[in-house]
């Protein structure tokens, strides 16, 4: 076969870089070139397409890049594609950047395109798409907020990451007898936080999916003194909403593109060391949860969909995205993705395990049983710990103040 008749396929990283970019991105050229095509990557995402800013991507340059992080291709989450916010309409790109995109595709003879990126990328996947492209998506994001898959890769090297500062604060935090709040991404939906809370045991867990107030945060902090644990740990996710229902922003809150969280970590730590006069440190875990080498589990769910995306291509599946439905990978047309952003359930088993275990959302002053059919009640709780019931009430404190 001449290299005029050599199917081509087209790679590229969207929106924020996460741990697995590269496995996918080698999985996907190998499984590529073994059927014979030849494959280009994009550099810096959209904006490689747009500006026709290639390389090749071969079995050599993607050789020894399965457990390294961020993307050989680079990627940005700013310029002419950057994530827009709102609805269908408003997340709508200049209808010139897409026929200057349809014009390059087919100058460059693609048979498919990958892409692989979160809801704002794919919602632009989505919009080429409808233009004739050929495009499949794959799903990544730290925040595992996309619809429709159980994980995106590169969540489980972010909890990875968060549960390990957790590990670390622990023992700090025992030391000195204070309480540690770690703010942890996750945009709007607390699976970070949640995940991590529960692999490096958190006591009290802040995400936005459940409101809570800082009297109970309190109480619970209160309540693990009297039980002698003079310490404890609050992990938060960035996109908590404060008591009075404030997101906290590290710039102004635009129509236009999505605005940065953060902050909310510091002015918890603070109210508790005024309110309980008890020493309060934040740390903003930031994107040392982005960096770095994918977890065994990320390289893995990575892998299966890079070589699957190119399964989709040759099946003709355009439009559609890889899921990891367990133990199988599956797909679903992108639209339906990123239709709703998943959150935590706050029913869920994951919350429901953690307060078993007495850990606190900050919805309540003390213990919660979550199972509705067993007979546990705060006052159980309060005897078999040995707790006054007035530590596991709001009645000390006073929000007004
Ligand atoms: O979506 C991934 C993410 O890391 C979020 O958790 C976080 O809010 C955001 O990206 C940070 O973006 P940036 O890289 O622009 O600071």
């Amino acid at each position: 076969m001449s290299l005029e008749q050599r199917r081509k396929i087209g790679i590229l990283t969207g929106g924020g870089d996460c741990p697995g970019l590269n496995a996918v991105i080698r999985a996907a050229t190998k499984s590529a070139i073994f059927l014979g095509y030849e494959v280009i990557g994009f550099r810096r995402g959209y904006e490689g397409l747009a500006d026709l800013n290639t390389m090749p991507l071969t079995l050599e340059n993607t050789a020894n890049i399965l457990n390294v992080g961020g993307t050989i291709l680079g990627s940005t989450n700013r310029g002419r594609f950057s994530a827009k916010v709102g609805n269908e309409e408003t997340r709508r790109i200049d209808a010139d950047l897409i026929q200057l995109v349809q014009h390059n595709v087919a100058q460059l003879h693609l048979d498919g395109l990958i892409c692989i990126g979160g809801d704002g990328s794919l919602a632009i996947a989505q919009q080429f798409f409808e233009a004739g492209i050929p495009v499949v998506g794959v799903p990544k994001t730290i925040d595992n907020d996309l619809g429709c898959t159980a994980f995106t890769f590169g969540f489980d090297s972010a909890v990875a990451c968060a549960a390990n500062a957790l590990d670390r604060l622990h023992t700090t935090a025992a030391s000195h007898e204070r309480v540690m709040v770690l703010e942890v991404m996750g945009r709007h939906a607390g699976w970070i936080a949640l995940h991590a809370g529960l692999a490096g045991g958190g006591d009290v867990i802040l995400i936005p999916e459940i409101e809570w107030s800082f009297d109970n945060v309190c109480a619970k902090v209160l309540q693990r003194q009297q039980m002698g644990k003079r310490y404890t740990l609050i992990v938060v996710a960035e996109g908590a909403k404060l008591p009075g229902g404030e997101m906290v922003t590290l710039d102004a809150v635009s129509q236009q593109r999505q605005v940065r969280l953060g902050g909310i970590g510091q002015i918890i730590a603070d109210e508790i060391q005024q309110r309980l006069e008890t020493e309060t440190r934040c740390v903003v875990l930031g994107h040392l949860q982005r960096g770095g080498q994918p977890t065994y589990f990320d390289r893995c769910l990575s892998t299966q969909f890079g070589a699957h995306a190119i399964r989709l291509i040759e099946e003709k599946r355009f439009g559609e995205m890889l899921l990891y439905d367990p133990p199988e990978i599956r797909s679903t047309p992108i639209t339906e993705a990123i239709k709703r952003l998943s959150t935590v359930d706050p029913q869920g088993a994951a919350v429901e395990a953690a307060r078993a275990m007495a850990v606190s959302f900050g919805d309540s002053p003390g213990y919660q049983n979550p199972f509705p059919k067993s007979k546990v009640s705060a006052e159980t709780f309060a005897e078999k710990y040995n707790v006054s019931l007035s530590a596991l009430s709001t009645s000390r404190f006073d929000d007004s103040e």
